[in-house]
């Protein structure tokens, strides 16, 4: 049974990755989805595409989520073709990595633009919307799922910006969780560990490096997109209505310091 009928989404990123088997997941659950792209253009039609040959409905929308005016008008454009927003999936997200030494400023203040600035933005334009609307088909007012990373709590050497940037994300969640809750708006995050996608694509795509990349996960399988997509899902709907500023880690046991599985 589908779980988001009648239910808005706007999934940020949604054209390559996680950001985009969120999209399609969702709008296989029957959610109307606002796939929002920055550059890819080819990538969010092909999301749309999926979801529309399913039967369901969705509109690519370009937008730049660390500016403004154009979060501003990525939500009036999902408020004029749907009506309202349901759910914000704040999954906008990249790299830029570099020792620490030569990591300059640009790249430092590039990545908390997009992964933590761009969140804010985006949640922001969401809680008006919710307000304006109140409330209709779900439980909650609103619901907002930020994509984090087992980052937030696992230090990445070589990687000080995108690392700062998730840790960011995870105190911002869970302080709107705090201020939010009594609205019935629900925030929640996802921590995905290594899915296979563009973004560590050296990571996974030759053996050597995939037996590399299993050693930091227990339960020994890369992760698909389709994983994340399934707990989006979910997260989304009013089957976890009660969870609310938590950090769901999908992570394969990424984080359960993996390093002391044969240190006894
Ligand atoms: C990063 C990936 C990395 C994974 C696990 C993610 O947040 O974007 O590049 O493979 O964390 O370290």
């Amino acid at each position: 049974m589908q779980k988001l009928v009648g239910q808005t989404a706007i999934v940020t990123g949604a054209s390559s990755g996680i950001g985009k088997a969120c999209a399609i997941a969702l709008g296989l659950d029957g959610a109307n989805v606002v796939v929002n792209y920055a550059g890819n253009s080819a990538g969010a039609d092909e999301a749309v595409e999926t979801i529309k040959n399913e039967g369901g409905n969705a509109i690519a929308f370009k937008a730049d989520v660390s500016k403004q005016d154009q979060v501003k008008a990525m939500f009036k454009a999902a408020v004029d073709t749907f009506g309202t927003v349901d759910i914000l999936v704040n999954n906008a997200g990249l790299q830029k990595d570099a020792r620490f030494t030569e990591m300059s400023l640009a790249d430092w203040q590039f990545v908390l633009d997009v992964n933590l600035t761009g969140q804010f933005l985006c949640a922001q334009e969401a809680v008006r919307e919710f307000q304006r609307r109140g409330m209709s088909g779900s439980k909650a007012l609103g619901k907002i799922i930020c994509m984090s990373s087992v980052h937030e709590l696992i230090p990445w050497a070589g990687h000080v910006n995108y690392a700062a940037s998730k840790g960011g994300v995870m105190l911002m969640m869970k302080s709107l969780a705090q201020e939010l809750g009594p609205m019935k708006i629900r925030v929640n995050s996802i921590a995905p560990g290594a899915i296979k996608t563009p973004i560590n694509y050296s990571a996974w795509h030759t053996p050597e490096a995939e037996a590399r990349l299993l050693k930091l996960i227990p339960y020994k399988r890369v992760g698909e997109t389709e994983d994340i997509g399934n707990v989006c899902c979910w997260l989304a709907s009013d089957e976890s209505d009660y969870i609310h500023g938590a950090t769901i880690f999908v992570d394969g046991g990424m984080t359960l310091y993996p390093g002391f599985e044969d240190n006894g």
